[in-house]
């Protein structure tokens, strides 16, 4: 799938979203390496702290149905209109535990498809993975 695509599923996914206390929503959409799409966006909570961010909504969603392997994930995010937002730096972490660095990261520059392309790399270099915890 072109990632264009993904970006404009990312951004349907964005309507979803529940956001009543920051008014920014996000959307997101993963590709499992099978050509799967999971979606996921942002779900807020009064208490604050149980939010989860639409990039892990996904990943969750996704690796509770078997699927642990990705080739990218699009992004939207914005509060009235789409504008360029990156992943947290939880979901980053959350993310490269099944993402290798050079998963495609693609971040809506607006709601009609536009997009930047980065890697998981680029945007969490250095990770801290299973491979420092040698002998686990
Ligand atoms: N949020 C996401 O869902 N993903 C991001 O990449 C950035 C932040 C959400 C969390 C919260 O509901 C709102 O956006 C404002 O931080």
């Amino acid at each position: 799938m072109e990632l264009k695509e993904l970006t404009r599923l990312a951004v349907s996914a964005r309507e979803m979203a529940y956001a009543p206390y920051s008014n920014y929503r996000v959307g997101a959409a993963l590709l499992a390496e099978d050509g799967t799409v999971y979606l996921g966006c942002n779900i807020e909570n009064a208490a604050f702290s149980p939010t989860v961010c639409a990039e892990r909504v996904a990943l969750f969603k996704a690796v509770s149905e078997g699927k642990r392997r990705f080739t990218a994930i699009a992004v939207a995010g914005g509060g009235d209109r789409v504008s360029l937002t990156t992943p947290c730096g939880v979901c980053r972490q959350a993310l490269s535990e099944f993402c290798e660095p050079d998963m495609k990261v693609a971040l809506a520059e607006d709601g009609e498809g536009a997009y930047t392309e980065t890697t998981l790399g680029a945007l969490l270099p250095g990770a801290f993975g299973v491979a420092f915890m040698g002998g686990v």
